[in-house]
């Protein structure tokens, strides 16, 4: 378990497999047979779903260190805490996939159901893991996803962080790299994007700021692809 990290610290806050598709651009036709990590996952139906649909897919996360009924009992009152907290600021998000905040809690709901019972039936496919480390071999995924972590948290995480983290994603991939958004929760450029393109960039990758079709936090409309 990663030093001194208590179930009090972590926030399971999930997204569903259809979020998933849209906000990393994918369709899921085209990921059918990949192998395919998403890190750090926490409590993201996006493995439980694809699985499903002839997915090989991992999830990875340092919340793992916890039980899938820990994480369980975490998320329902996190739910609750994130909705009430979202009430005052909801000029900050755009409204048109979720309508209102019982729509926006039913898709968290369902993030958090999925995830929970595919880990008890299939926990070799939920993997504890602290980024910047993975326990990955080089190259053991076609593609890598991770979705509302890196950037997004800008100010509880540095640039060292960052470019690490970006790193290790890359090496374990041996295609593809996608992260979503690339902005801070301010909405804007986060202040770690540069270092992070020169980083990739630097590896000999193609990097590019692509445009999503999905937006809840007004400004997070692209994410990061990253192509070996
Ligand atoms: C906001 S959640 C996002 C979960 C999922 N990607 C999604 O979009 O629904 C952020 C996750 O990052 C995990 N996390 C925080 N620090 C981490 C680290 N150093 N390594 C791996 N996971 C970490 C948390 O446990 C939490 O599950």
């Amino acid at each position: 378990m990663s030093e001194g990290m208590k179930l009090e610290d972590v926030v399971c806050i999930g997204r569903t497999h259809g979020e998933y598709l849209a906000l990393f651009d994918l369709a899921s036709e085209r990921l059918k047979g990949l192998r395919v990590l998403d890190c750090p996952a926490g409590v993201c139906s996006f493995t439980a779903d694809a699985c499903q649909h002839g997915v090989d897919a991992v999830a990875s996360d340092r919340a793992y260190a916890f039980d899938a009924s820990a994480l369980y009992e975490k998320g329902t009152q996190d739910i609750v805490t994130t909705m009430k907290a979202l009430e005052p600021i909801q000029d900050r998000y755009v409204w048109s996939t979720y309508q209102t905040i019982e729509g926006l809690t039913a898709f968290r709901r369902e993030a958090l159901e999925k995830s929970t019972a595919h880990r008890k039936r299939s926990p070799e496919r939920y993997v504890e893991a602290s980024l910047p480390q993975l326990p990955f071999t080089d190259s053991s995924f076609d593609l890598v996803l991770s979705a509302n972590f890196l950037f997004l948290y800008e100010e509880h995480f540095d640039e060292a962080f960052h470019v690490q983290a970006l790193q290790e994603l890359i090496r374990v991939s041996s295609r593809e790299v996608r992260v979503y958004p690339i902005v801070g929760l301010n909405g804007k450029p986060s202040i770690h994007l540069d270092a992070c393109i020169r980083l990739a960039e630097a590896q000999g990758c193609r990097v590019t700021q692509a445009d999503v079709p999905y937006e809840f936090l007004k400004g997070a409309s692209r994410m990061l692809l990253v192509e070996k």
